[in-house]
């Protein structure tokens, strides 16, 4: 039994992740972009995505916001909608780095232990957390889409980091804030991820 499922067996492939990344000259993982709303998780994403392709790099970004829209159209922000948003943005990120993809996955995810569930179902090595550690009132005092704005009027009720909560990893790969007060660029911050990459093989 697999879940909900009865009597199913798992089918080998012909060809494999390895053969797939052979063809492709690079390794299939998952960036997973973690941090509010407003601390620049899409930018950095665009940027990561952009550079790499550059590099001739096939990448294939997974935005919370966009998924919204399809895949993910039927869940709220409840905690479980959230937990439910995270798993299947996980099994499909992990479906494109099984591709032999370089997925960038950009959600708030707020709670450790969805984000930690992620990481589970990826071989060791393949996930790579990055933190956008951008303090709450800088991201509020940006408030790109005014949401900060409605939910301290209290028009949107459970908006993270106002009367929902974040959870910052404890143990991430990559670390994104600022230096001396001051901002690196999304593209700076983008080469900090490409540097960890190109490190780690
Ligand atoms: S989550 O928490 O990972 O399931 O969220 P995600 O799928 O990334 O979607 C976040 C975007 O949804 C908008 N939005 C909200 N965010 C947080 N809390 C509440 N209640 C909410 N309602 C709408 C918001 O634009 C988020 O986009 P980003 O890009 O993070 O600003």
């Amino acid at each position: 039994r697999i879940g909900n499922s009865t009597n199913i067996k798992w089918h080998e492939c012909l060809i494999d992740k390895i053969d797939r990344q052979n063809l492709l000259n690079q390794k299939g993982c998952v960036i997973w972009i973690t941090g509010l709303s407003g601390s620049g998780k899409s930018t950095v994403a665009c940027h990561l995505s952009k550079i790499l392709t550059q590099m001739g790099k096939l990448t294939y970004i997974l935005d919370g916001d966009n998924l919204r829209h399809g895949l993910n159209s039927d869940l709220s922000f409840k905690a479980e909608d959230r937990a439910e948003n995270i798993r299947r943005v996980g099994e499909v990120a992990k479906l494109f780095s099984d591709a032999g993809v370089i997925c960038i996955a950009c959600l708030i995810s707020p709670y450790r232990r969805d984000r930690e569930a992620c990481r589970k179902i990826l071989p060791n090595g393949d996930f790579i957390e990055v933190f956008m550690d951008v303090p709450l009132g800088v991201c509020e005092s940006r408030d790109p889409k005014g949401l900060y704005k409605l939910a301290r009027a209290g028009k949107i009720k459970g908006f993270t980091g106002i009367d929902d909560p974040y959870e910052p990893p404890a143990n991430c790969e990559i670390t994104l804030k600022c230096d001396n007060g001051i901002y690196a660029s999304p593209s700076a911050m983008a080469e900090k991820v490409i540097c960890y990459l190109e490190y780690n093989g």
